[in-house]
């Protein structure tokens, strides 16, 4: 479908588009290589209702889309001339801002005359680890932990290759139960970055919380988080019901202990039992610190590589989309059309939206 004819051929370059939540992300990527990014958050609006608007959310991206298209390809130092495909987030993620990140990714696209990647949000979780560590190994276990997800899961080439889920949670998510836990101790929204720094002066020690499934005849690599949010809020009411101080930063420094301990015990057993010398975790909650130095100590203690991306690229950013189209352009997997729909629902199964392709040649 690339419609320039010069005889020459140009190098690959992807423009990426992240809307699916309140991040308005766009990056470029060459060959592994990220070029330039930008990102603009519409956080703020909604800190005051304590989670996401979706309607608020799509304006801002309505409004932000074209200068953050202008100051990454200013930063990378290119012309939309130069774009040779465009990668877009078309779900999971809020439907109001799925469609505006589509509708802009179909525009640049059509305008470009380039080809257009309709992909999966958590797959691009997964790509953006290429940017900073190289190729992902031949196999490995990813654990993917955000505001919506929390799933191990078996990676062979993520381009190409169907996802294997070994697990995922069966009510709220790792980064959900985070903003959850950090409302009902009075944090700012988003909730794990405020919970991060209150644990820095808190002790892990100080309150025993359950670890959820983590018992001898529990499913393994299936999580459950709602039912620590809900020890954390009894505990909470009763220090209130007896007019104890509620200790902030302790049921925040035990809180996290017990979700980073969760974690790292599901994610080194999965990796044990499928043989996988690497585990890649990702996701906006793989930012935080103590999930990431306990994950490192436990992987360690086992022989297993741990691949976490740079901090900034754990949370909801373009250059993941870029990386991931970047991925799926070099295995030659054949594009989307421009019909092709969101779908805020969609479950993983591969790095494109509507399920895995197989390679043109
Ligand atoms: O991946 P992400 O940016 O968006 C989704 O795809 O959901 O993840 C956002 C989630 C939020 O729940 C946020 O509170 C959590 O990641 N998060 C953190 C930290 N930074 C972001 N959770 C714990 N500690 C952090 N430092
Ligand atoms: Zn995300």
């Amino acid at each position: 479908m690339t419609i320039r004819d010069t005889g020459v051929v140009p190098t690959p370059m992807v423009l990426g588009i992240e809307t699916s939540c309140d991040e308005t992300g766009v990056g470029l990527v060459s060959e592994g290589v990220l070029l330039g990014d930008a990102l603009a958050s519409s956080m703020d609006s909604h800190a005051r209702f304590g989670g996401v608007v979706p309607e608020v959310a799509a304006r801002a991206h309505l409004e932000a889309m074209a200068p953050m298209v202008r100051t990454a390809l200013r930063r990378a130092d290119v012309s939309l001339a130069d774009v040779t495909a465009v990668a877009v987030t078309a779900g999971p993620g809020l439907s109001p801002a799925l469609q505006v990140g589509l509708a802009a990714g179909k525009a640049y696209a059509l305008a470009a005359g380039v080809p257009l990647y309709a992909v999966h949000h958590l797959a691009g979780h997964a790509a953006v680890d290429v940017l900073d560590h190289g190729p992902l190994p031949e196999r490995c276990v990813a654990l993917i932990v955000s505001g919506g997800h929390t799933s191990l899961l078996s990676l062979r080439d993520l381009a190409r290759d169907e996802i294997v889920h070994l697990g995922d949670t069966v009510d709220d998510a790792a980064g959900e139960a985070f903003d959850k836990v950090a409302r009902l101790l009075g944090l700012p929204y988003p909730g794990g970055p405020a919970v991060d720094r209150a644990a820095r002066d808190g002790d892990p020690r100080a309150i025993p919380f359950p670890r959820p499934l983590t018992g001898p005849s529990d499913p393994p690599w299936t999580f459950s988080f709602s039912g620590l949010k809900t020890a954390v809020a009894r505990w909470v009411e009763r220090a209130r019901a007896e007019d104890r101080t509620v200790p902030v930063d302790d049921v925040a420094a035990s809180f996290q202990e017990a979700v980073a301990d969760t974690l790292a015990r599901k994610a080194v057993t999965a990796c044990t039992d499928q043989g996988a010398d690497t585990l890649l975790m990702v996701g906006g909650v793989a930012a935080n610190s103590r999930v990431r130095s306990l994950t490192e100590e436990r992987c360690a203690a086992a022989g297993i590589a741990l691949r976490v991306p740079p901090i900034r690229l754990c949370t909801d950013n373009g250059a993941m989309i870029a990386a991931l189209g970047d991925l799926l352009v070099r295995a030659d997997v054949p594009p989307d059309p421009l019909e092709v729909a969101a779908d805020p629902r969609a479950r993983l199964s591969g790095a494109l939206l509507h399920g895995v392709r197989a390679a043109s040649r």
